[in-house]
């Protein structure tokens, strides 16, 4: 039998909770199959501060660098928000970690069943049959890294804080590369979003990813759309959208809106992938939830648990191959909601039901 080895970074908040049965769903999902999983736990963010003194212990790094893709939960929250926000979770474990393994690539799934069409705020005869788009977001440059990013006294004595958003023409062709890879998969058609009208970081990456498909992609269909109306048309009509192309703080906040016109945050996975290849000579990846720690649930059982679970079955799908598992575990998560088995932030009205309970019906209907 082959053994999937990976590391488990849970997090804080509702990572570990819905982390924990995110689990024992991977685990039902692969015993049939003769998989072993070999998977090592470690701190990381908040808990990890309070454990170890450091967000991103080099514990941690080391676990993560001896294993094949990496199960992520989600960090930060209230109880760390007042250290410097150089030290706080966030910006000391996640962004590091996505640094150190060049996970360039995020794909976000904007998938929403039929049967949870119900869910989403979105008028539902405008969208009969779900949504389905994805997002792939540039995850290591732009804003979140350029430098200088710096906060000074000036002379007046009042402060200034300055973060500078920065790309390459060789940071933006490779993540176009993986926009073209998914809309191949897809219906061919990739809409790129920035602010070229005002940014000049944009006006590179028009004219990059323009170039490019052009030489490389002329079977697919690109177009370009202004960020302001690219979330506006996202509320309007979703499905106008194949594969959603943009870079890294346009894609954060996209992908949220994304999350909640598929009925919540709460059903969102993402795969973070990188140039690094794993020992089956598959991408290197990390897998997350694109929600955070939701720090007014937390604690109360109550969160769901398909983002992490889906999060789960993309980890299978990308960095080990098991393309069958992962399918039979996004259904199993399709049926539950399809049996009218919700969680509170899809049940709007009807009865729901907390996070163990949601987990055990979807095991129910992996078969
Ligand atoms: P959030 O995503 O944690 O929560 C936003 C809203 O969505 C909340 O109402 C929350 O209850 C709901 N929600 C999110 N996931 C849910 C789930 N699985 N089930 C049910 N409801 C869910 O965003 P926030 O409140 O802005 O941030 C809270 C903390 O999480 C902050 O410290 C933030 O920096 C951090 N964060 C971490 C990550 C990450 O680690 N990947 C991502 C986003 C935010
Ligand atoms: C996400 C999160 C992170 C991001 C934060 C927590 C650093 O919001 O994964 O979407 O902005 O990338
Ligand atoms: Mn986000």
């Amino acid at each position: 039998s082959e053994t999937l080895k990976f590391a488990v970074l849970p997090g804080d908040g509702i990572g570990p909770e819905v982390m924990e049965v995110a689990l024992e769903v991977l685990s039902a999902a692969t015993k049939p199959e003769a998989l072993d999983l070999d998977f090592a736990t470690a701190d990381v963010g908040g808990i990890a501060i309070d454990n170890h003194g450091e967000a991103l212990p080099e514990s941690t790094l080391s676990v993560c660098r001896g294993v094949d893709a990496i199960l992520f939960g989600s960090v930060g929250g209230p109880k760390w928000e007042n250290l410097p926000p150089k030290e706080q979770p966030e910006r000391a474990a996640l962004l590091p970690l996505r640094k150190e393994f060049s996970l360039f690539a995020n794909i976000r799934p904007g998938l929403l069943f039929p049967e949870l069409v119900d869910a989403s705020p979105l008028k539902t005869n405008r969208i009969p049959d779900g949504i389905d788009i994805v997002c792939i977001r540039e995850l290591t440059g732009g804003i979140y890294f350029g430098q200088p990013k710096s906060t000074r006294t000036l002379d007046d004595g009042q402060k200034e804080a300055i973060d500078t958003m920065v790309y390459k023409t060789s940071e933006i062709e490779r993540i176009a590369e993986v926009a073209a890879i998914a809309a191949y998969g897809r219906g061919k058609r990739v809409c790129s979003v920035d602010k070229a009208n005002v940014l000049e970081t944009s006006v590179l990456w028009r004219q990059t990813v323009t170039d490019y498909f052009k030489k490389n992609h002329p079977e697919i269909e690109l177009s370009h759309m202004y960020v302001d109306n690219a979330a506006m048309q996202l509320a309007r009509d979703p499905n106008q959208f194949d594969v959603l192309f943009t870079e890294n703080m346009f894609g954060d906040i996209l992908s949220d809106e994304m999350g909640v016109i598929c009925g919540s945050l709460g059903m969102m996975s993402s795969a973070s992938l990188g140039t690094g290849q794993n020992r089956f000579g598959k991408p290197f990846g990390l897998y997350e939830p694109a929600g955070g720690t939701a720090p007014d649930i937390a604690g109360k059982g109550i969160a769901n648990p398909c983002a992490q679970i889906l999060s789960a079955a993309m980890m299978l799908r990308y960095s080990f191959g098991y393309d069958a598992i992962a399918d039979r575990i996004g259904n199993a998560v399709k049926k539950t909601v399809q049996d009218g088995i919700r969680t509170g932030d899809i049940a709007f009205g009807k009865s729901s039901i907390g996070t163990r309970e949601m987990a055990k019906a979807i095991i129910e209907r992996l078969k």
